[in-house]
């Protein structure tokens, strides 16, 4: 059954696993959803759809996984709570979506990281900051059709910030698109004063009305990376799950110090996370192993798995959260959500 958009099972069903003395504290962790009747409880297992076959390849022994709470990397699985609510919005925590590789998942998980926080009740403001626009057509929006993008923010002093803004299918989710003209502010920033902190200088007034704002960072370590870089609070580097997935990402921790030197000390690397995981793969479970080898604690304990349902969602316009809602993708993006509240704020 379902309370809000939190999938419940009885307490009966689960009764035997959820009180032996053996059970790790997190398990047991309260919910603090006071919708649930006596004798349920939150159960965030039940939030995933009943497809063996594809829960397969995010653990080739699922069962085994949920009963010792060990996630895919390996490391015991802390309960991720529901967030309560918030009733003021604001200051924004800026997080840049960046790998210089393309294809690993950065759109994908502004969209859905972006859908699943507003979900929680956040104020979410995705920022497109890569010129092809995948983020704003992934979202539905045709940049091609658009007179007024981020370049313009970017470039023109006067323009107030929400002249810019789109407003998504997601309730409190907004937009600042970009095209093909973003392109044109690369090479146009290079004379300009403080050139790395344009997007900084740009976002500064929309702070205030929004709870996080997620930068989707083009396929490249050039000036505009530099930008969304200079102006975040953090940094969430998607990798996917393939051989020479690493390949690159020393330059890219490199970046991220050198930016954290010289231009934003407050900068911190929130996390690695892995993407189209598919545990099925002997090289998917191995490249996963030496990431997590090679960046410990900062790889997310929420991993993404391979399906096709992501690139359907691209084609639909829309997050999977509202695409496939029960899906076991969806319930990723979830948990990532959860995980990230968990690890950014004591809120
Ligand atoms: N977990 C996933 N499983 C399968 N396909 C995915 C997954 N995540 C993303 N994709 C697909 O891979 C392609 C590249 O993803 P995208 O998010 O656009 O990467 P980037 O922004 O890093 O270039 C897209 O077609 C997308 O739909
Ligand atoms: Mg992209």
């Amino acid at each position: 059954m379902t309370v809000g958009s939190v999938a419940v099972r009885t307490f009966e069903s689960r009764r035997p696993e959820t009180t032996t003395e053996t059970q790790p504290a997190y398990a047991m962790a309260p919910f603090n959803d006071n919708d649930l009747q006596d004798g349920q409880f939150y159960d965030p297992d039940a939030e995933y759809e009943p497809d063996p076959e594809y829960a397969a390849t995010l653990a080739p022994d699922a069962a085994r996984q949920r009963r010792e709470r060990v996630g895919p990397t390996g490391r015991p699985l802390p309960y991720f709570p529901i967030p309560n609510p918030l009733n003021n919005h604001g200051p924004a925590k800026i997080i840049a979506m960046c790998n210089q590789k393309g294809g690993v998942g950065k759109t994908t998980s502004t969209i859905n990281l972006g859908a699943a926080l507003a979900e929680y009740g956040r104020r979410v403001l995705l920022v497109d900051f890569d010129p092809q626009g995948a983020l704003s057509v992934g979202l539905g929006v045709n940049p091609m059709e658009l007179d007024i993008t981020v370049y313009n923010l970017l470039m023109e002093r006067g323009l107030a910030a929400d002249e810019c803004l789109l407003k998504t299918a997601v309730p409190g989710m907004d937009l600042l698109p970009s095209n093909i003209d973003l392109s044109a502010a690369e090479v146009q920033l290079v004379s300009e004063v403080a050139r790395e902190s344009s997007l900084q200088r740009a976002l500064k007034p929309l702070m205030a009305d929004y709870d996080y704002i997620v930068i989707d960072c083009q396929p490249s370590l050039g000036l505009l990376t530099v930008n969304a870089l200079t102006a975040a609070h953090s940094v969430i580097v998607p990798l996917e799950c393939e051989f020479f997935a690493l390949r690159g990402v020393a330059l890219l921790t490199e970046t991220i110090e050198k930016v954290r030197e010289r231009l934003n000390p407050e900068l911190e690397l929130d996390g690695i996370l892995a993407t189209m995981y598919d545990s099925r793969t002997v090289h998917s479970r191995e490249v996963l192993a030496r990431v997590v080898e090679a960046f410990d604690e900062h790889v997310f304990h929420t991993v993404i798995g391979r399906t096709v349902r992501f690139p359907e969602t691209t084609v639909a316009g829309e997050p999977i959260t509202t695409y496939a809602s029960n899906s076991v993708g969806a319930a990723a993006y979830r948990q990532l959500a959860r995980e990230v509240l968990a690890r950014c704020h004591a809120e």
